[in-house]
């Protein structure tokens, strides 16, 4: 089955790169801007938060909730998952001494919420620091509990990690952190559309997700999930009139996420029509398509490990649909010379990334290439970037 036309991608682009900031299918993107149309035919009418704004988040609430089995009383609506990590960790009333935990396998941009807050109340971030290659999950459990003390306050990680495409054992990482008195916030930002969810069953304090990448809704939308005994702290980023002023039927949890301000909920309107579109695609449904996305992720493995001589880094149960591969014949400080002479040299598009850090912000040695594989990928996109590492002498026993 060719997908591709299905979605608005330059077709003399090799696109492996779904993992950056997603793609929207056709017709998804007709549906928000019919959406716009409707919006900006009245837009007093459209944003009216009882008669319009409102019951309409409530039906995409509904649909969101029902995906990743959470209650809809404990889901609201972000621009991203940056949006809904700084909402969470700048409400959260840290003291001087406090710790946060964060990994080298974090997306810097999370990390540095962590960093900033930590700055702001003389909390002390704990980095744990965790192997790539990796041969088990136990390894991510073992690192960030040898960080954790008794002044954990917060855990921060990822569920699907952003240069490794590592899926992390959150269930256990939930477990250590309550078990050690923590709360834990996981970001979700991959996770959402690439495996399945049951938010209220794993029972973490916090979980944010974008609905623009992997679900392939347009941008900018996620959700944020927060347990209800949480609900009085947390708040926006952007403070707005729900702050004082009650909405009829509604928590001012939910309120206060539903109005941040003047902004375009297009986005958040048309995630139902990403979701009907990918449920679309097999006949088992959303389910099978995030099933047969992972064996197809687990068929590139076999394929550019076997082309290029690089040794499996990750085992299969901590993939989801993308992979990320060590370059070691490439200096960290020519990566991004090596994704450039891909897209140019070769029509690529792919994420070559300098590496992981340590504690102190050193690059820990390793180039990092990460093989996004979306439903409209084909094998033959994989036999391109081997045909070019080929020809950039990237193959053979590294
Ligand atoms: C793990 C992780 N968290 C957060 C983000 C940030 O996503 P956004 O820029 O949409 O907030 C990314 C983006 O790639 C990510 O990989």
């Amino acid at each position: 089955m060719n997908l591709k036309h299905a979605w608005q991608l330059d077709p003399s682009l090799t696109f492996l790169n779904h993992g950056c900031f997603g793609a929207v299918p056709r017709v998804v993107s007709e549906t928000r801007r019919q959406l716009e149309m409707d919006l900006e035919r009245d837009p007093v009418e459209f944003l009216a938060p009882e008669r319009n704004l409102e019951p309409k988040l409530d039906g995409v609430r509904a649909r969101v909730a029902e995906l990743v089995s959470a209650d809809e009383q404990n889901l609201v609506f972000v621009r991203n998952a940056t949006d809904g990590v700084n909402a969470v960790l700048r409400s959260m009333p840290l003291v001087s001494g406090d710790e946060i935990v964060i990994t080298n396998h974090g997306y810097n941009a999370c990390n540095n919420v962590a960093r900033f807050v930590a700055d702001r109340s003389g909390a002390v971030v704990r980095v744990a620091e965790i192997p790539f290659p990796i041969e088990s999950p136990q390894q991510v459990i073992d690192s960030v509990d040898a960080v954790m003390s008794q002044r954990t306050r917060l855990v921060l990680v990822d569920h699907v990690t952003s240069p490794t495409a590592l899926v992390f054992p959150i269930q256990e990482l939930i477990a250590l952190a309550h078990d050690r008195g923590a709360r834990i916030m996981i970001d979700g930002a991959h996770a959402a559309g690439m495996l399945p969810l049951e938010i209220e069953k794993l029972a973490p304090d916090y979980y944010t997700a974008n609905h623009h990448k992997w679900l392939c809704a347009p941008k900018v939308s996620g959700f944020l999930y927060v347990d209800s005994k949480f609900h009085k702290e947390v708040y926006p980023s952007a403070i707005s009139h729900p702050y004082n002023t009650k909405r009829p039927g509604r928590s001012v949890f939910t309120a206060s996420f539903d109005w941040v301000g003047t902004y375009d909920p297009t986005p958040i309107l048309a995630v139902p029509a990403a979701l009907e579109f990918l449920s679309s695609l097999h006949d088992g449904g959303y389910e099978e398509h995030l099933k047969r996305n992972h064996e197809r992720l687990l068929s590139v493995r076999e394929m550019v490990c076997g082309a290029t001589g690089i040794d499996f880094p990750t085992p299969a149960s901590m993939l989801g649909s993308m992979l990320t591969l060590p370059i070691r014949n490439v200096e960290p400080s020519r990566a991004e010379w090596l994704g450039q002479t891909l897209r140019e040299g070769f029509g690529i598009e792919i994420p070559v990334y300098a590496g992981l850090r340590d504690a102190d912000g050193e690059l820990l040695g390793t180039t990092l290439m990460r093989i996004s594989f979306q439903v409209y990928n084909e094998m033959a996109d994989i036999q391109k970037l081997i045909d070019a590492m080929e020809h950039l002498g990237l193959t053979g026993r590294q």
